[in-house]
């Protein structure tokens, strides 16, 4: 085929950011996805949906505990501090921090959407009109930098939803550090981290009687049928979330139902019956195991918060 048939062959929605990343997570062995490629469209919207499921405890515990312990975690910041907020979706969480001192005088959302960014800006310019706002359209886990307008202030990080659950313990590590120098010498910075707990509260949560998880995990199949030209059959698998007790995690994955061959961007791919794509991890962490990763990346613990049940927790930390 010539270059210009074989672009025309090209799906419209076609990315090769997309494709190569799924391939090389494909190719492997076992089978990956990288979680990144979750959060398409439609991946927003299913994600938004687990967050309402009853089996889903992490969000409504989180918030109910931020609305407790708020005005304590924010007892000690210094006037005219700015409130850093990695992977702001929206400001929804921030606002319990924003509500309950007067001391931040700026608000610093980091997110790699942009168009999100957006909406929080021209909302809180109307809820908020003494607040400055510096949006920072960026991937959190690399390298960045803060606006030059908030390089003088004292920094209170912020990093709720237990999305550094989601990163491998050397990774998280590594992240921590990262914010520890971003975030400078005075810093405090406030992490939500979901417990370990009973995998029969645990499994539920990523496998909800809805079935939404389930359509969270399959959307990958969906997305690169669109995004990497490639023929997933997505009945052709299924959803598991397992409790890794070892790992410490919960692990998702795409099961074939069969043995199957599928092509990605011309790329074959073999499936066994039964072999599947690891497609996410969550871990969660003791109290006192996530203290000690969070002291080797160079914070110190400064409080901790759960909820009664013991599901989610706050930790505080300070540089
Ligand atoms: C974004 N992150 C914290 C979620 C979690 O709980 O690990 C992602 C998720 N995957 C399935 N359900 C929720």
């Amino acid at each position: 085929m010539s270059a210009a048939a074989e672009r025309r062959a090209l799906p419209p929605d076609f990315d090769a950011g997309v494709a190569d990343a799924a391939l090389s997570g494909l190719m492997a062995s076992p089978k990956t996805l990288p979680p990144k490629l979750f959060y398409d469209e439609n991946g927003c919207r299913l994600f938004e949906a687990i967050t309402q499921a009853p089996e889903y405890y992490p969000t409504r515990t989180e918030r109910a505990l931020l609305g407790a312990v708020a005005a304590e975690a924010v007892a000690d910041v210094a006037p005219g501090s700015a409130l850093v907020e990695y992977g702001a979706s929206d400001e929804g969480k921030a606002m319990f921090l924003l509500d309950a001192t007067d001391a931040f005088s700026a608000y610093v959302p980091i997110d790699i959407a942009a168009q999100g960014l957006a909406s929080i800006v021209a909302r809180l310019t109307r809820a908020r009109p003494g607040l400055a706002l510096h949006p920072v359209a960026a991937d959190f886990l690399s390298p960045f930098t803060l606006p030059a307008a908030v390089a003088q202030a004292p920094r209170f990080g912020f990093f709720p939803g237990s999305t550094i659950g989601n990163l491998e313990p050397r990774r998280a590590r590594s992240f921590l550090a990262d914010a520890r120098r971003l975030l400078g010498a005075d810093a405090r910075f406030l992490v939500g981290v979901d417990l370990r707990k009973d995998p029969a509260i645990l499994v539920p949560a990523y496998d909800d009687a809805q079935g939404v998880t389930a359509a969270f995990n399959l959307n990958l199949l969906h997305r690169l049928n669109r995004e990497a030209q490639a023929d997933f059959d997505p009945d052709g698998f299924f959803h598991r979330a397992l409790w890794n007790a070892q790992q410490s995690r919960i692990e998702m994955h795409l099961v074939s139902k069969r043995a199957q061959t599928v092509y990605v961007s011309g790329r074959r791919i073999v499936f066994a019956k039964g072999e599947t794509i690891h497609s996410e991890n969550s871990y969660k962490y003791a109290p006192e195991d996530f203290l000690s990763l969070a002291e080797s990346a160079g914070w110190r613990g400064c409080n901790l918060w759960t909820d009664s049940a013991r599901l989610f927790s706050l930790h505080l930390l300070r540089a």
